[in-house]
């Protein structure tokens, strides 16, 4: 259930980040509230990805502040980030291709420890039967729905209070979408897990977040509650009209 009061989990206020001297994120503002999940849209080359990995220490924020329950992690190093409780299903999965889905998983748990090892490996498992059917085959020769499920999973061994997903729908058949929505969908209303979603599929995303962020070249244009940003005019014009 949502808080009836709002507690500010992340903030980012006008950050900016370069890759060289190419500004790519030109003064971010943004909240995620604890409970929430957040939706950022926008087209190829916004700045979406950067924004997540920013958040993770790379590439730095030049300008501007990063807090997470207040502190300023814009100057952490990732994996003291990580170890706050930020966890994250990067794009294109990136998961490692000669490990099983096992030892991915146990990479997941490197910052949580050993001492609830199994209890958070039965609970991906029961999250996504298909890891556990497939626990000893080799992270690269899963499919990508597979893929893309080892990635969450990964992700949640670490316990996190944060789960930022980049793009978890790329490249899938719509069943398999439903069933990654519908698992975000189920961690965020039985165990109140707050997420972080960044999608180009504006329709699916904007559908599940309780709020939404719209990003173009660099820059929040529009927020709104996922409701609002889904019936606007110029969201339908630019990333729903054509089908979702
Ligand atoms: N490692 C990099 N080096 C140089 N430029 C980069 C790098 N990564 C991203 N960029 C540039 O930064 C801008 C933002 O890219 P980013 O990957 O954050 O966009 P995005 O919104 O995630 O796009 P997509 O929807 O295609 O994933 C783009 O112009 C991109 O070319
Ligand atoms: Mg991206």
């Amino acid at each position: 259930m949502k808080a009836a009061l709002p507690k500010l989990l992340l903030s980012v206020h006008g950050v900016k980040a370069f890759y060289g001297n190419i500004i790519a994120l030109k003064g971010v503002d943004l909240t995620i509230n604890e409970g929430e999940i957040v939706a950022l849209i926008g087209a190829n080359g916004a700045g979406k990805t950067t924004l997540m990995m920013t958040i993770f220490g790379n590439p730095r924020a030049q300008e501007g502040a990063i807090l997470f329950e207040q502190r300023d992690i814009a100057a952490m190093k990732t994996h003291d980030i990580a170890r706050l409780g930020l966890a994250q299903s990067p794009e294109g999965r990136r998961i490692f291709p000669r490990m099983t889905v096992y030892e991915n998983l146990q990479m997941g748990a490197a910052i949580s420890g050993q001492a609830h090892f199994a209890a958070d490996l039965e609970r991906v498992f029961t999250i996504f039967p298909r890891l556990k059917e497939r626990s000893s085959q080799r992270g690269g020769t899963l499919s990508g729905g597979e893929q893309q499920m080892l990635a969450i999973g990964r992700a949640l061994m670490s316990r996190p209070r944060l789960l930022m997903l980049d793009e978890p729908s790329l490249g899938l058949a719509p069943l398999i979408v439903k069933q990654i929505f519908d698992v975000i969908a189920a961690l965020n209303k039985e165990e109140g897990l707050t997420v972080f979603l960044v999608e180009q599929n504006a329709y699916h995303a904007l559908k599940l977040a309780d709020r939404g962020y719209v990003m173009v070249n660099g820059l929040i244009t529009l927020s709104g509650s996922g409701r609002e940003l889904l019936a606007r005019p110029e969201i339908r014009a630019a990333y729903l009209e054509g089908g979702h």
